[in-house]
This record gives C-alpha cells, structure tokens and sequence, in this order.
C-alpha cells in the first residue's frame, strides 16, 4: 500500500537497525526502483549503478564483509574518518553514537558491546535485502555524490511510503573491494554507501531511536 502523504512520509522516515527476515516481494522492489529511478541528477546523467542483493547471496555478502571487517581489511573508495567532524558537526555525531548505545541498553565503556553493535552493520542488520549504490568516477565526484544522495534519499522514501524500513550505511563503503569481488563489479564503480532495507522489527530496542534535528536556523540562511 502506498502513502502519499508527503509530510508523513518524511517524518516516519528513520534509520532501522533490527529487521524482520521476512522477504520482499519482487514487484515491490521493482516498484520502489520505479519510483527512485525519477531521482533528479546533473543534466540527467542518472549516473546511479544499484546492485540489490538478496538471499543466498547476500549471506555470502555477510560472511565475506564480517571476515573483512575481523581481519580489518578496509578498502574505501572515498575517505571517511569521524574524527573530522568538528564542531557542531561533531556535537551531533557524539549525540547520534550516545543515543544509540543508550537506546541498545550498551554502556559507554563497554567496547566489546559496542564492537558488536557496530558489526551489526556488516549483517545488514539483519535485513533480506541491500542495495549497494555505486557510481562512476567522473571529474572530483563530488557532482556524481551529490546525484546518488539525491538517489538515496528517494529510495528511502519511496520503501517507507510503503511501509518498509531501511538504513543507509557508509560503512559497508568501508569494504568497497570485499563488495565488488562478491558481486562482480568492475573496479571502475566506486561504492558510496549500501541502503539495508526490509520490515523494521518493532520490538527491538535498536529501532525506538527517535533522532530530532536542529531548528532551521541553524542551517538557513534567509537573504532579502
Ligand atoms: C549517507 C549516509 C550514510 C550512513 N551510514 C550509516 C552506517 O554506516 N551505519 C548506520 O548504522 N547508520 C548510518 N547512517 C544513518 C545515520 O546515522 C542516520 O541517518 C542519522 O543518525 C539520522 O537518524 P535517522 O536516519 O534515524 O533520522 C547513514 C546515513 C546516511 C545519510
């Protein structure tokens, strides 16, 4: 069933940690690409290359990117490094882990906890399904980047409009060559981030995180 109404929409949007195996149907996948595919881009380059990975393989996908991540075997395509966050920015990434661990019930200290939280990423959060968003490299990317976030936040939209959770994750980016080779991918295509995405799992405290978000002026500048 779809929801149209946008202002809903928007705000029922939220990052889900904790997944019901339950698959998709098919033409519900389809349906949602359908709809991320009117994504606007640079002179309408649509320069998105999704891979959606599912079943038997993405339980290959699991093993290989926990066994990457066990043995730190990072390989990323474009830098991501928290530590430069600075400001206000890291004000509200400090805020983003706090809340989360509080919510997971894992103390501050308790790295052990934290450390399988945060491996948590690599099994989808349990999720039937990822899609892998790739992009081509072109220029210094940041154009290219700015059209597979147009095209990301439109697939997050248009699975909840339909009722279906998801999380997008940089850290999956962080095994770009782990992902590839999985799924044959051609080193040309350069991983940005993976959308996990299925039927949030209502019970799981992971999913009770409510994130508000800073009043407009803080990021609005109005010019008359
Ligand atoms: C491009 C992008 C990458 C993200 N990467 C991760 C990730 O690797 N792992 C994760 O658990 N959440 C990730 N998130 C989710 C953010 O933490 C989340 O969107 C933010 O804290 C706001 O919370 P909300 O989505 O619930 O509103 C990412 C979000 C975006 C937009």
């Amino acid at each position: 069933m779809i929801n149209n109404s946008f202002q809903k929409v928007i705000r029922e949007r939220r990052s889900v940690r904790k997944f019901l195996p339950t698959p998709l149907k098919e033409e519900v996948i389809r349906a949602v690409l359908e709809d991320a595919q009117f994504s606007p881009s640079n002179c309408n380059t649509q320069p998105w290359d999704v891979h959606i990975v599912s079943g038997a393989k993405k339980d290959e996908l699991v093993k290989a990117l926990l066994d990457a991540y066990e043995k730190g075997n990072t390989s990323l395509d474009f830098t991501f490094d928290e530590k430069d966050f600075l400001g206000k920015y890291s004000r509200r990434q400090k805020a983003q882990g706090k809340a989360y661990y509080e919510a997971l019930g894992v103390a501050r200290e308790d790295y052990e906890e934290r450390k399988k939280a945060a491996a948590n990423n690599f099994k989808m959060y349990d999720a039937p399904h990822v899609a892998l968003l790739f992009m081509p490299s072109i220029g210094d990317d940041v154009r290219v980047a700015a059209d597979i976030g147009m095209y990301g936040q439109s697939l997050l939209l248009a699975l909840i409009a339909r009722g279906i959770g998801s999380v997008p994750q940089t850290v999956l980016g962080m095994y770009a060559d782990t992902v590839r080779e999985v799924l044959g991918v051609s080193n040309e295509m350069k991983l940005l981030f993976g959308v996990s995405f299925g039927y949030p799992d209502k019970e799981a405290p992971a999913n009770s995180l409510r994130l508000g978000r800073d009043p407009i002026e803080e990021s609005v500048t109005f010019h008359r």
